[in-house]
C-alpha cells in the first residue's frame, strides 16, 4: 500500500478501508509516514468527509494507538460492579458541570470514571478548576483512579500520555493544518479517549452558541449525532444533549470562582441554568446507566440525592482523597480574590440582551483564568462574579459584575472584550431554551 493511494483516494470522495486507515494511522504513529502525507490526508478528510463506518474504523484504530483501561470487575462504595458511566462537555465558558453532576450521579449508584482536559482558548478546563483547590491533585495513577472510584463512586484524572498517543500527534498537525473543524476527525479524537478510560455508557454535551466550538445548531447536532451514531458502533450507549452556549453558565467563571460556585450548587443554592444544564445530564447518566428508566426519572432520583446532601459529602471526600486540603478550601470560599480587581457597570438603563461567552472566555485568557498555549500558567483567583445575567432589568451604572485579573496590565487588556460582550437594549428577549436537542443511541 502507499499513502499516495490513499490520499488520492480520500480526495476523489472515496469510501476507505480499515486497512486504509490503518495503514495510515499506524504509520503516523510510528513514525514511518512523513507529516506532509498525513497533513495532505487530513485536508482531503476536511473536504470529503468520512462515513459513519470510516469514522468508527478511525476511532477504534486511533483508541488502539494505546492503553485502554479496563474497569472490569471494579466494585463501586456500594459493593455493586458498575454501571460506568462517563460525561463529556464540548468545552465552553463558566461549564462546571462536571464537578456538580459526578459527585450527585455517584451518590445515586453510578461510576464515574473521569478523564477531563485542561483550559486552552477562551474554553476553560476542569482540571485547572480542581487544580485551584489548595493540594488538589489531577494525575492519578492507574490504581489511584480504580481504588478512588471504588470508595466515593468517581474520580478525576487528566489524560495520560499512554492514552490514545495518536491523537496527541494528530491533534498537534492539525492544529497547525487547519484541520480541527472536521466532523469526523473531531468525533475520532474525542471518542477514542472517552472508550479509552473505560465507560461502558458515555452522555455528551454539546454546546452550541458564540462561546461554543460549534457555533451553530446545524453544526452542534451534525457534531452530536456522529458522536452518537459512531460510539453506538463501538458498542457504547451514548446520549448527546444539545445545549446552549451564548451566555456563561452559572454566575461565576475562573478556576477558583467555579469551584465556589459547584459547591453551592452541592449545597441546594446554584443558579437556575446551571442546575438545569446539570440535572439534565445527571439524569441522562442515570439512564444511559440503566438506573433509572426516563430522563423525568433521572431528574427526580438526582434531585432526591441532592436534597440528602450526600453529593456534597462524596465531593469533600473526593478532595481530602486526591490531596486537597478541604478545610483551607471552605475557608477561602467568597476571600479568594485577586487585588486586581474592576467593576463592570451597565452603561444604560433596560434589560441585558447579552453576555458574549466567546468575548469573556477569550478575556479570561488575558485575566489568568484560560490560556493560550498548553504552557501557559493559569491562576485560580481570577475571573467573573456575574451580579446580573440575560434577561435581567438593569438601571445605568449599576453593577454586572466584578472582573479580577492576574495584574493590573491584565485588566486593561481585557477591558474592550469584557465592554463589548455586554449588551443592553429596550426589550427584554425572550429566554432562550437551555436544552436544545437531545439524541439517543441506547
Ligand atoms: N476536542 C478534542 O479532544 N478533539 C477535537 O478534535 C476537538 C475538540
Amino acid at each position: 500500500m502507499r499513502a499516495v493511494d490513499v490520499i488520492m483516494h480520500k480526495r476523489g470522495g472515496a469510501e476507505l478501508s480499515r486497512e486504509e486507515v490503518a495503514f495510515m494511522i499506524e504509520g503516523y504513529t510510528s513514525g514511518s509516514l512523513p507529516e506532509y502525507q498525513i497533513s495532505a490526508w487530513l485536508m482531503a478528510i476536511f473536504f470529503q468527509g468520512m462515513s459513519p463506518r470510516e469514522t468508527a474504523d478511525l476511532t477504534d484504530l486511533m483508541l488502539h494507538s494505546g492503553d485502554v483501561m479496563n474497569l472490569g470487575g471494579l466494585r463501586g462504595p456500594n459493593g455493586r460492579v458498575g454501571p460506568f458511566v462517563d460525561k463529556h462537555s464540548t468545552g465552553g465558558v463558566g461549564d462546571k458541570v462536571s464537578l456538580i453532576l459526578a459527585p450527585i450521579v455517584a451518590a445515586c449508584g453510578i461510576q464515574v470514571p473521569m478523564m477531563s482536559g485542561r483550559a486552552l482558548g477562551h474554553t476553560g478546563g476542569t482540571l485547572d478548576k480542581l487544580e485551584s483547590i489548595p493540594g488538589y491533585k489531577t494525575g492519578l495513577s492507574e490504581a489511584q483512579f480504580r481504588d478512588f472510584i471504588a470508595a466515593d463512586g468517581f474520580a478525576m484524572t487528566g489524560q495520560t500520555a499512554k492514552i490514545v498517543p495518536a491523537d496527541k500527534k494528530l491533534y498537534a498537525l492539525r492544529d497547525v493544518t487547519a484541520t480541527v473543524e472536521s466532523i469526523p476527525l473531531i468525533t475520532a479524537s474525542i471518542l477514542s479517549k472517552k472508550v479509552a478510560e473505560g465507560a461502558e455508557a458515555l452522555v455528551f454535551d454539546v454546546k452550541t452558541g458564540p462561546g461554543a466550538f460549534m457555533k451553530t445548531l446545524e453544526d452542534s447536532e451534525a457534531l452530536a449525532r456522529s458522536l452518537v451514531d459512531t460510539g453506538k458502533a463501538m458498542g457504547k450507549r451514548i446520549v448527546g444533549v444539545i445545549t446552549d452556549m451564548s451566555e456563561p453558565l452559572g454566575a461565576m467563571v475562573g478556576n477558583f470562582f467555579e469551584v465556589e460556585e459547584s459547591l453551592d450548587c452541592l449545597e441546594g443554592k446554584g443558579p437556575s441554568d446551571l442546575m438545569e444544564v446539570t440535572m439534565r445530564l445527571s439524569a441522562w447518566m442515570l439512564v444511559a446507566g440503566g438506573l433509572a428508566a426516563t430522563v423525568e426519572e433521572g431528574i427526580a432520583k438526582c434531585e432526591a440525592a441532592l436534597a440528602t446532601g450526600k453529593p456534597r459529602e462524596l465531593f469533600l471526600a473526593n478532595v481530602k482523597r486526591q490531596g486537597g486540603d478541604v478545610e483551607k478550601m471552605l475557608q477561602l470560599r467568597g476571600k479568594f480574590r485577586s487585588a486586581h480587581t474592576r467593576k463592570l457597570g451597565a452603561k444604560d438603563s433596560g434589560f441585558i440582551t447579552g453576555i458574549d461567552a466567546y468575548k469573556i472566555g477569550l478575556a479570561g485568557v488575558y485575566l489568568g483564568v484560560g490560556r493560550d498555549k498548553t504552557t501557559d500558567p493559569v491562576y485560580p483567583d481570577v475571573g467573573f462574579i456575574f451580579h446580573h445575567k440575560v434577561g435581567d432589568a438593569v438601571k445605568a451604572g449599576e453593577l454586572i459584575a466584578e472582573v479580577y485579573g492576574k495584574d493590573e496590565a491584565s485588566l486593561e487588556a481585557a477591558r474592550g472584550l469584557i465592554e463589548d460582550s455586554l449588551s443592553i437594549g429596550q426589550a427584554r428577549l425572550p429566554a432562550r431554551p437551555l436544552i436544545l436537542k437531545e439524541i439517543t443511541a441506547l
